[in-house]
């Protein structure tokens, strides 16, 4: 495998130097887009937040000071992900205003009706089967609760499609795939939203 190859597989689960060197790079260029996606959160004040595919935790973060009132829990697959959130989110931790844990958005660990929020950014074209992982995140929303999903691919750009071929197991969605998903799993209300001028996307649904 060519080493451009190597790196840009390395979104999919980041590992070793080029995982490391990855997960700092998406810190900084998902800020933006992450940004416009939090701003379509419901303005309300959530106990408790799951950031799911956290990467390097950067947005994991920037929830916790845009709530201050939530607790925020952030799940990654990958080691290095875990490692470089909980690096970047220290304080927090430290204040017990986050945990970072190692875990698979197919199979949480985690109970039922807790969440107030879940958040999924950059992340669910990796995800084993959307209807399957979107159960589970459902599961784990409290009634009411909130999912968002924020996308630098609204399913039909070129560049993400040239993506999808060089990655194993990217799968790139529009905004109908991953409503009809959300729907499929249980979720009501779905809105969305396309960024004007490039094909970022949000998608919010309600349990
Ligand atoms: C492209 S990165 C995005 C990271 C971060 N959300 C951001 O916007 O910068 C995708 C992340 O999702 C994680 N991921 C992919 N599939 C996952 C799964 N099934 N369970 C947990 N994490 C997953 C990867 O390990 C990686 O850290």
């Amino acid at each position: 495998m060519g080493l451009y190859k190597k790196f840009v597989c390395q979104t999919r689960k980041p590992e070793g130097a080029l995982g490391k060197m990855m997960v700092n790079g998406m810190n900084s260029g998902h800020a933006k887009m992450a940004d416009w996606g939090i701003s379509h959160l419901p303005k309300s004040e959530p106990s408790k937040i799951l950031e799911l595919g956290c990467g390097g935790g950067r947005n994991a973060g920037e929830l916790a000071n845009r709530f201050p009132s939530a607790r925020v829990t952030a799940i990654d697959y990958s080691e290095v992900s875990v490692a470089k959130s909980k690096e970047y989110n220290k304080d927090l931790i430290a204040s017990g205003r986050m945990s970072v844990k190692q875990g698979d958005v197919s199979d949480l660990r985690l109970p039922v009706d807790t969440y107030d929020i879940a958040t999924a950014f950059e992340t669910i074209y990796f995800w084993p089967g959307l209807e399957k992982c979107f159960t589970e995140v459902y599961r784990v929303l409290k009634p009411g609760g909130v999912f968002m999903i924020v996308n630098e691919s609204d399913g039909m750009d070129d560049t993400s499609l040239k993506f999808e071929k060089i990655i194993d197991g990217m799968k790139c969605y529009t905004i109908e795939q991953i409503g009809a998903a959300l729907k499929a799993a249980g979720f009501s209300e779905v809105t969305s939203d396309h960024y004007d001028g490039k094909p970022w996307i949000t998608v919010i649904a309600v349990k």
